[in-house]
């Protein structure tokens, strides 16, 4: 856009002088005005304007379309709902069918293998029925902090073992010990929803079995620790549990559902640069 029509070896400065419109070179004798806006069919002023208002107009299409992204989110939730309160039914022979079946309850009979349990967490408690009272959360700081148990379960038809997550403990049942009163020798039937193995979301420690620190659901890295099949199903609870018995149905039904606060994201943005851009461009007042 600019053409420098001097050639120096020497130190030179560019001034861009917006009182009068003109491009210096000033090196440490003489002052060159090498290019006048006025001379120019295009001013790079014009230009840098319109680049500009593509600022606040990208983010405005950007927050349009989150607003049909939750739209989208909160249908799938309702599909997802309705699944998991479906009549249960029986698991299929074929494990690999489960792909297909994330959130149906089946039913399955077997044993719990308590020595191989495991937890994973910290998860927040799932309560039951009911919108959570604002708050409630916040004033009751031990329903933030809990585990989930987890239970190898041992097929009574097959013998193979699939994962129950028997459900939530708070923070002072973690250890085995702490909840071994909850354990079943015998054999059982029982619910549950089933879950896909889940990747693991951005600044989540990864899983350490060695440790036996689990923080994801990833399956297949659970089957090949505890060896069992990488199915896992969100337990319903059992009739009649024993005193100590993880709180169940800890199925959470809520897609990653941040669309809201991309929404209002992307529309600040957009109000905050447009004001600028008028401010600046149209009524021509410095900026802030
Ligand atoms: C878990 O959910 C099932 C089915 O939705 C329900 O029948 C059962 O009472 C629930 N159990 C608890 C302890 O909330």
């Amino acid at each position: 856009m600019f053409r420098i029509l001097c050639s120096t070896t020497r130190q030179t400065t560019i001034n861009f002088c917006s009182n009068n419109s003109a491009l210096r070179v000033r090196n440490s004798s003489n002052v060159y005005n090498i290019v006048s806006r006025t001379q120019r069919n295009k001013p790079p002023v014009e230009v840098i304007k319109w680049v500009l208002l593509v600022i606040p107009v990208t983010s405005f299409g950007l927050g349009c379309w989150q607003m049909y992204r939750l739209r989208w989110k909160l249908e799938l939730i309702d599909i997802m709902s309705a699944k998991a309160n479906a009549a249960p039914v029986e698991l299929p022979h074929d494990l690999s069918d489960l792909d297909g079946m994330e959130y149906v309850p089946v039913k399955v009979r077997g044993v719990f293998l308590h020595d191989k349990e495991f937890t994973i967490g910290p998860r927040a408690l799932i309560e039951a029925e009911g919108p959570a009272r604002p708050g409630s959360l916040m004033s009751d700081p031990k329903k933030n902090q809990g585990w989930l148990v987890i239970t190898p379960f041992k097929l009574k038809e097959t013998g193979q073992v699939i994962l129950i997550n028997r459900g939530w403990v708070p923070q002072t049942m973690k250890a085995k010990e702490q909840h071994s009163a909850s354990f079943i020798k015998g054999e059982v039937e029982l619910t549950g929803i089933v879950r896909l193995t889940e990747k693991r979301p951005p600044f989540m420690p990864k899983n350490n079995p060695e440790k036996g620190a689990w923080f994801t659901r990833d399956l297949d890295q659970m089957a090949a620790t505890i060896g069992c099949e990488p199915v896992w199903l969100d337990a319903r609870g059992i009739p009649d549990p024993p005193p100590g018995w993880p709180v169940p149905n800890q199925t959470r039904v809520t897609l990653r559902n941040e669309h809201m606060s991309y929404i209002v994201t992307w529309l600040s943005l957009s109000a905050f640069t447009s004001v600028m851009w008028h401010r600046y461009f149209i009524r021509k007042l410095p900026l802030l």
